[in-house]
């Protein structure tokens, strides 16, 4: 029963990666677990190699510093190879009309002159992920089910017309913090690729940035601390975020806190004390390399051991061996 998710180094952590899924990772994580860096997946829209290098790095630690088990982790570029032969049998698997109708391929292409092909392909590396490891869940926030779902199709479509090879998948959500919102558009989800910085919190922010940008939050006029996502979702994703740090409801969250200025300082708290620890422990994971690199190596290894049978034996189903 494997559990496998990754998480893209297109920008540094924040606390919708952290809150939808990498504390999840480390707290329900089995010793069949595998979590990545998906650093293949970076290269869909513009980057520089250097950063991508350094980001790598950077969500490695996270993972790591969160309190992912070391020996439940990887690179995804580390199996390259791997990766890539898997993706172009499900590329062949996979119709343009199915990778068109994926919800973040419209969102980042539109109005774009020149957009990547790896923009459109990537969910089925994305399905290649997942299958190459015989992933039986998926754990990630609510905007990556459709890939899941686009996973599920492509396993299902292979097994039936070249042979059963492939595991079933299928995404499991969050009850709470599986759609973080931009603290200053409450409208978007959090995400690395944002203009606005201060609607995003970082998991390395110092603890008084994080402070300043809970301040500057986006709420509304009324002053008026109750959960309503649709009419005031602005505080709805405040208690959200207070919620799953505190490990209660939202309802419950709310109770007791006056106005608008006590919903922020609360939430800045719960915050900084949530990341502090994972704050600390990663930036002293990258003072010193040889941990990370330790990791990295042995993870390849272990890996790619057990992905090697079911990639063979897809690639002899297939009828390319
Ligand atoms: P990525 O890097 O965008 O996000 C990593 C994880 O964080 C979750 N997440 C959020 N959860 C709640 N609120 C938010 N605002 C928020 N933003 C992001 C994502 O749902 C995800 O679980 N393509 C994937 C990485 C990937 C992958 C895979 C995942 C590559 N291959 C195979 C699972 C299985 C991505 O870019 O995630």
């Amino acid at each position: 029963m494997t559990r496998l998710s990754g998480i893209t180094p297109s920008g540094e952590a924040h606390l919708g990666n952290y809150l939808g899924a990498v504390s999840r990772w480390a707290a329900h994580s089995r010793p069949d677990d595998l979590y990545f860096v998906s650093n293949m997946h970076a290269m869909t829209i513009d980057h520089d190699p250097e950063r991508l290098r350094d980001l790598t790095d950077h969500q490695l630690a996270v993972l790591v510093a969160a309190g992912v088990p070391g020996d439940r982790l990887f690179v995804q570029s580390d199996l390259i190879r791997e990766h890539m032969a898997l993706a172009w049998l499900l590329e062949c698997t996979c119709t343009f009309g199915e990778a068109s109708r994926m919800i973040q391929f419209k969102e980042k292409s539109r109005g774009s002159a020149s957009v990547r092909l790896g923009l459109l392909t990537y969910p089925v590396l994305m399905a290649a992920d997942i299958l190459l490891h015989g992933t039986a869940q998926v754990p990630v926030g609510e905007d990556q089910s459709q890939h899941v779902e686009l996973a599920r199709t492509l396993a299902r479509r292979f097994n039936t017309d070249y042979g059963e090879v492939f595991v079933v998948p299928e995404a499991v959500l969050p009850e709470a913090g599986a759609r973080v919102r931009d603290l200053s558009d409450p409208s978007r989800k959090m995400s690395k690729s944002s203009s606005e910085a201060h609607g995003i919190v970082f998991v390395l922010d110092e603890p008084e940035v994080i402070r300043r940008k809970f301040a500057r939050a986006v709420t509304d006029g009324r002053d008026e601390v109750r959960y309503d996502a649709v009419e005031q979702p602005g505080v709805a994703n405040l208690l959200d975020i207070l919620a799953v740090c505190r490990g209660t409801t939202a309802e419950e969250a709310a109770r007791g806190i006056g106005g608008y200025r006590d919903l922020k300082e609360a939430v800045g708290t719960a915050v900084i004390d949530t990341l502090g620890p994972v704050r600390e422990r990663a930036l002293a994971l990258l003072e010193d390399r040889f941990e990370l690199t330790r990791i990295r190596q042995e993870g390849a290894e272990r890996a790619r051991e057990r992905s090697e049978r079911r990639l063979t034996e897809a690639i002899a189903l297939a009828g390319l061996a």
